[in-house]
């Protein structure tokens, strides 16, 4: 809807002419959009829907470009206890494009469909909260050529490949610090201390497939047969299937080139083959959010007439695999007095995480699981330890994974141990104070 206002300002002769546009569907054409033009439409679409959309940066690429997200939800400025958080991330590699064109129809559609008020899209958005970062690698993207399969615009400015520059959880330096790293990198690694990102997809090109964690291994118990494989192995192998059967090809699996075919349009990270510092490997590990790879075609920079049938491909499964976020169980760890217990670790009995998945400061946790009956156990200081089994089914049809809050009970004071600082202190002073 677009409204035209005239006003005439008392004592002036000028006509002013003020469009304001409000709950305007923004239209977006199947065309490769540039960086600028790409901005221009994440403003015009967050100005136009206030109620759903918030246009946020995470920082700035090497060349100074912002790198933004665009979050959409009915609570899409703040996190909602309850609500899961979701991402995709595309163009990480600069010449891999078509992503960050899917991310955009995406964007439009969910839009439009909450405008229309299709259930579809009102009952994605009132369920999750969901961020686009449609360019991970802005400057790649303005050095890319429209080659197929070379390499030019994969780096960032630097002539960093950004896949490869995340602490890696079984490489030498099994530190997570920022020090040294890209400003993509930096910026993303920040985004993921700001929210608790429960499932995420990072969309690339060159091959057609759903690759999932882990992408390393140094040898230890997680390899087995050829893959690495994580506590979750069964989890990503699920989401990475409703990824390649919703798709309109890809679950068949047939080479790109002279690539292998894979079984399933799917594969283990490692299997395909190694490598160390990727992104994924670092939601998992170090952000307890499953992230799975995403292959969206085999041409990394296809012309733009291949751009409607390329949506149409992928856009069913983009929406299926957003649902998979209500996998599992969610809730709450509160403490012996009720509150919020912040920080707690929440485990799955024969889910050996290498770093445990810990409550946020909310006292929330999300754990994907596939139907079943599982054991959890809940570690909090000054608590005694919580063990709790209980059936888990299979939440995406209702859009909410099953609520299950763990009510903890306090260590009682007679049973503690006298071993604390200050009792030792005082015992001390006590006998400096005899002796004295
Ligand atoms: C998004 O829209 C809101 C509401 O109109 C506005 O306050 C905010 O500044 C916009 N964000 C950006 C990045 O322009
Ligand atoms: C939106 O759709 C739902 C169900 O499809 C319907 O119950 C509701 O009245 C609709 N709301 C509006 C404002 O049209
Ligand atoms: C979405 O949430 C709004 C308010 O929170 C509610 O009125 C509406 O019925 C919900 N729609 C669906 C499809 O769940
Ligand atoms: C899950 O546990 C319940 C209760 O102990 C039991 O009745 C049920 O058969 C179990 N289901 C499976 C699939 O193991
Ligand atoms: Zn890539």
């Amino acid at each position: 809807m677009t409204i035209i206002v005239f006003s005439r300002r008392l004592g002036m002769s000028r006509l002013f002419l003020i469009i304001v546009t409000v709950g305007v569907v923004v239209t977006l054409d199947f065309r490769y959009h540039g960086n600028k033009e790409m901005e221009h439409y994440l403003l015009r679409v967050n100005a136009s829907n206030p109620d759903i959309a918030h246009l946020y940066s995470i920082g700035r690429s090497v060349a100074g470009q912002e790198l933004w997200v665009l979050a959409l939800g009915q609570s899409s400025r703040r996190h909602t206890v309850g609500i899961p958080e979701f991402k995709y991330v595309a163009n990480m590699h600069g010449n891999e494009v078509v992503g960050r064109e899917l991310l955009l129809h995406l964007t439009d559609d969910l839009v439009r469909g909450y405008r229309g008020n299709k259930t579809w899209s009102v009952r994605i958005l009132n369920s999750t909260r969901v961020h686009f970062l449609p360019t991970m690698n802005p400057d790649g993207f303005d050095q890319a050529d429209t080659s197929c399969y070379l390499g030019q615009g994969r780096f960032n400015r630097n002539g960093v490949d950004l896949n490869r520059n995340f602490p890696d959880a079984f490489a030498e330096r099994r530190n997570s610090e920022e020090a040294g790293r890209e400003a993509e990198v930096r910026a993303v690694m920040g985004w993921l201390r700001t929210e608790t990102f429960v499932l995420s997809a990072n969309l690339h090109g060159g091959a057609l497939v759903a690759s999932y964690a882990y992408d390393n291994s140094d040898g230890g118990g997680e390899l087995v047969g050829g893959a690495s494989l994580t506590p979750d192995d069964d989890v990503f192998v699920h989401l990475a299937k409703v990824y390649s059967h919703n798709h309109a090809n890809m679950r068949q699996g047939e080479p790109c080139g002279d690539q292998p075919p894979f079984r399933d349009g799917i594969t283990n990270g490692y299997r395909w083959y190694p490598l160390a510092g990727g992104m994924q490997d670092y939601n998992y590990v170090w952000a307890q959010c499953l992230e799975v790879t995403l292959e969206v075609s085999c041409c990394k920079f296809p012309p733009a007439d291949r751009l409607p049938v390329l949506w149409t491909d992928n856009r069913k499964s983009l929406l299926a695999f957003m649902r998979q976020i209500h996998l599992g169980v969610k809730g709450r760890v509160l403490d012996g007095s009720g509150a919020a217990a912040p920080n707690a670790a929440v485990e799955v009995t024969g889910r050996h995480n290498i770093r445990p998945f810990k409550t946020d400061k909310r006292g929330e946790y999300y754990r994907l699981l596939l139907p079943g009956n599982y054991t959890f156990t809940v570690t909090f200081p000054g608590h005694e330890i919580l063990t709790e089994s209980f059936w888990v089914p299979y939440g995406p049809d209702g859009y909410s994974a099953l609520t299950h809050d763990f009510l903890l009970r306090r260590i009682e004071p007679s049973s503690a141990r006298p071993s604390s600082p200050g009792w030792a202190l005082g015992l001390t002073l006590a006998l400096l104070g005899t002796v004295g």
